[in-house]
């Protein structure tokens, strides 16, 4: 047979061979649209200190976010999401609550001078209490588990109060991230018995337990003092739990699904994409995530907008509908540009 007959006419190079059609048949587009901001705030004034294993990050005091916001706006970024450092932690977290607490005091600040920046506020234990748990400990309270359980029920109650703190503070939504069982029911509850029922939830549904928070539990002083997460965060080598994670949190009223980590998890973005199309999907690009690729960029091993601007497309292309992303001011300037 003539081998120019047996060749296969179709020929997808075609569609590569230029600029113009490359433009033309790309099919994932970032848009600025598509970020949310992590914010560290932590007490004092005139505070903005780098975090070492994150750079380009910083803790910030509240006088300093209306600076740090402006930049944010300018770049065009709908959202942020905040996390505190308390002054004080003690083993119930009691600061998450409070009426002068650091989150709430942030979110007045920002809702005061950016009423249109969305405020997303974290609502997790970990970074309030002194054990650096996510919830209340077992203690001695049920015999049958072990002392530094992460009690489930009882830490229902706080996030509720957390989040009605929130949220009175001016907080646009909430991001419950403890997987803790039937958070999105309870704060649900929470914010429609006062009159919030327009807030919505932003679920982390499907939060693995994983080594790649490295660097945020030093950007925000959260890391547990003794044990894991093991026991509420879901195990990496596990999969179809996902399923239930998520469907669960549909069932109970969730507005969004977040994946977390992202980048070594993009077949679970795909896969909650394809099981609730009808929900938003948020991909949380974390801060180990992070520290990779500007470590290496440091190190002239990687090229940081190429390899960053390339990672973020593939959150996408797997079904993300936003990403939270500590790149998400450098993005949002390159697409800019
Ligand atoms: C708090 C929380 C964590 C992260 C977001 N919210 C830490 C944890 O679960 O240990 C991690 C974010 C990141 O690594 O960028 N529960």
């Amino acid at each position: 047979m003539n081998s120019a007959h047996s060749h296969d006419s179709r020929r997808p190079r075609r569609l590569r061979h230029s600029d113009g059609i490359r433009r033309m048949v790309r099919q994932i587009r970032l848009s600025v649209d598509d970020f949310i901001q992590p914010v560290f705030v932590t007490h004092g004034s005139g505070v903005r200190r780098e975090i070492e294993s994150m750079p380009g990050q910083f803790q910030l005091s509240v006088d300093e976010l209306e600076r740090e916001c402006q930049t944010i706006v300018d770049l065009g970024i709908p959202a942020v999401i905040l996390f505190g450092i308390p002054e004080a932690k003690n083993a119930l977290g009691t600061e998450s609550f409070a009426e002068n607490g650091i989150i709430q005091q942030a979110t007045r600040k920002i809702k005061q001078h950016f009423p249109n920046l969305v405020v997303i506020a974290d609502t997790c234990l970990c970074e309030y209490t002194d054990h650096g748990h996510c919830g209340i400990l077992n203690s001695d309270q049920n015999q049958n588990l072990p002392q530094d359980y992460v009690l489930n029920d009882e830490t229902l109650a706080t996030l509720r109060n957390i989040a009605v703190s929130q949220v009175a503070a001016g907080a646009d939504m909430i991001a419950p991230s403890g997987m803790i069982d039937n958070m999105v029911a309870s704060i649900r509850s929470a914010l429609d018995e006062n009159r919030f029922e327009h807030i919505p939830i932003m679920s982390y549904a499907v939060k693995y337990a994983s080594a790649f928070y490295g660097p945020f539990r030093d950007a925000a002083d959260g890391a547990p003092q003794f044990g894991d997460r093991k026991t509420h965060q879901m195990d990496p080598a596990n999969v179809s739990q996902i399923l239930l994670e998520a469907d669960i949190d549909v069932a109970q009223g969730t507005d969004f699904l977040m994946v977390k980590p992202a980048l070594a998890y993009l077949d679970v973005i795909a896969s909650l994409k394809n099981r609730h199309p009808e929900i938003q999907l948020t991909a949380y690009n974390v801060s180990g995530e992070y520290s990779m690729i500007k470590a290496a960029a440091k190190c002239g091993w990687l090229d940081e907008q190429q390899v960053t601007m390339e990672a973020l497309i593939a959150m996408k292309r797997a079904g993300a509908d936003q990403i939270i992303a500590y790149h998400a001011k450098d993005a949002a300037a390159w697409l800019n540009q």
